[in-house]
């Protein structure tokens, strides 16, 4: 397997604020560890030269060396003379142990339970299989009935769309990924909020994307509350000023912050799209997830002129108000651009599969009811996430979000990864607030998923108090698990 070098300076910047506790070796390899277990450090990744570190880092050649050695004697670094160290994944040879067979609780991932009656459209899709048996199968763009299924939605959300403007993918990432490597070529500049969902950021990195960051805050306890959610000038600044070829945006219900963009502000930023050529990549993953929020939202594209509508491609899934196991998104688009992405597609993917589009349409016609339903659990862990939070860590701001399924909740002081750390030890996995931002930044946040039935958030807090507890002086022992952030 290749070796990525990452330089004293890129890992300088992954390492964010990395002080504090006890010792600075032990605080230098916790911060490593970390970074290898969240899968910002990929396994196989060659460490910098111990020199070139205790430089960048102002520290001394020793500290290096003590949290070089911690890292190798937990397993988590292979150092072979002449080739340096190497970032390992203990017993990742091993098959990859996920959360549930630890018996750990895993929040980081922000996901609704399984649609009751999923299994219903499963044997109505079955049914209908036959119908297709005679086809090759293979289907790049979408069976007819799905494609018109999605843009019924879409049209019911006040947002008129026909079939050929939808593409059907592999989820919403694979829709994110695809545009990505259609519309960005090597070097080219990317807008993208932070903090973000990072697996965009990973797509439009791995695309040769350039990114430039706009910020979306889900205010303080101090702070006007003007200031919350997108940083209006900068946004529009960095359309004007660096004329990116794609934003990434997800003015509904922001994960992780929860925010929604006002009516004017998406009005605004089309048209500033327009101006500089850029294309929005709108992801609306979890939009339609409203719990309480007030007033008239409709599509981004919508609020978009006829001039700046061909700017705005909308993306969406079923893997958060259906479940995550059903892989099926679209993109809204012109068609001249579906046709590319079509085109594009075949290298990396043949096409969707056929039974899970036929479950999807099925319960497409039905999605006011299925959205009623998960407004009522998704209130219901709200309330609680955010009672307890409350009663066991009042220092701590829990900002009140009206949607969505994540609150970031700020920790009043610098230690996310350290909390993050340290709730491992006590059987619950949850991302750092770097995690979601770019360069190391979001040490103070925390994204707490409110999705979880109430026994699993009632244990998590728990573990969050005992970690919280234990700061600065939890084991340097862990489970290992490993899961990705969705
Ligand atoms: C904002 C956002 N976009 C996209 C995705 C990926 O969605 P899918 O599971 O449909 O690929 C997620 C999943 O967590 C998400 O939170």
């Amino acid at each position: 397997m290749s070796e990525n070098h990452v330089s004293a300076r890129a890992l300088e910047t992954l390492l964010g604020q990395w002080r504090g506790g006890a010792s600075a070796y032990l605080a230098l390899s916790d911060r490593i560890r970390l970074l290898a277990l969240d899968g910002r450090l990929p396994s196989d990744s060659r460490l910098p030269a111990e020199r070139d570190l205790s430089l960048r880092l102002g520290v001394s050649r020793t500290t290096v060396t003590a949290a070089y050695r911690q890292l190798r004697e937990a397993g988590y670094v292979n150092s072979v003379r002449g080739s340096g160290s190497v970032v390992r994944l203990p017993g990742a040879s091993a098959p990859a142990p996920t959360p549930e067979a630890d018996g750990i609780l895993d929040f980081s991932k922000a996901t609704m339970p399984a649609l009751p009656g999923l299994a219903d459209a499963a044997a109505y899709a079955v049914a209908e299989l036959p119908r297709h048996l005679g086809d090759s199968g293979f289907d790049p763009v979408g069976i007819p009935e799905l494609r018109a299924a999605i843009a019924d939605r879409f049209t019911a959300r006040g947002l008129p769309t026909c079939p050929e403007q939808i593409m059907v993918t592999l989820g919403a990432q694979h829709a994110i990924a695809l545009l990505a490597r259609v519309l960005v070529g090597r070097g080219d500049r990317a807008l993208i909020e932070t903090p973000t969902y990072p697996h965009a950021a990973e797509a439009l990195r791995a695309a040769g994307a350039r990114l430039a960051a706009v910020s979306v805050s889900a205010g303080g306890p101090e702070e006007d509350p003007g200031t919350r959610g997108w940083d209006e000038p900068s946004l529009l600044q960095t359309l004007q000023r660096s004329s990116p070829v794609v934003g990434y945006l997800m003015p509904d219900f922001h994960n992780p912050t929860g925010q929604s963009m006002p009516v004017e502000q998406r009005e605004l930023v089309a048209s500033a799209a327009a101006d500089s050529c850029t294309t929005l990549i709108i992801d609306e993953t979890i939009a339609e997830l409203t719990i309480d929020r007030q007033g008239d939202f409709p599509p981004f594209a919508a609020c978009a002129d006829a001039r700046s509508a061909p700017h705005i491609v909308s993306v969406g899934s079923v893997g958060k108000t259906v479940w995550g196991g059903m892989r099926i998104g679209w993109i809204r688009a012109e068609p001249g651009l579906i046709h590319k992405l079509v085109a594009a597609r075949c290298a990396n993917d043949l096409g969707t599969p056929i039974l899970e589009q036929l479950i999807v349409a099925r319960l497409l016609t039905d999605m006011p009811a299925i959205l009623a339903g998960r407004r009522g659990l998704l209130r219901v862990g709200r309330d609680h996430l955010e009672r307890r939070l409350a009663d066991t860590f009042p220092n701590w701001h829990v900002p009140h979000v009206d949607g969505g399924i994540t609150a970031w909740v700020n920790l009043g002081s610098p230690v996310s990864s350290q909390l993050a750390l340290a709730a491992r030890s006590h059987g619950l996995l949850v991302p750092a607030g770097p995690r979601f931002g770019l360069d190391g930044a979001f040490e103070r946040f925390l994204r707490m998923p409110f999705s979880h039935s109430v026994a699993e958030t009632d244990r998590a807090v728990d573990a969050l108090e005992a970690a919280w507890g234990s700061l600065g002086r939890h084991p340097f022992a862990d489970t290992g698990s490993l899961a990705e952030v969705v």
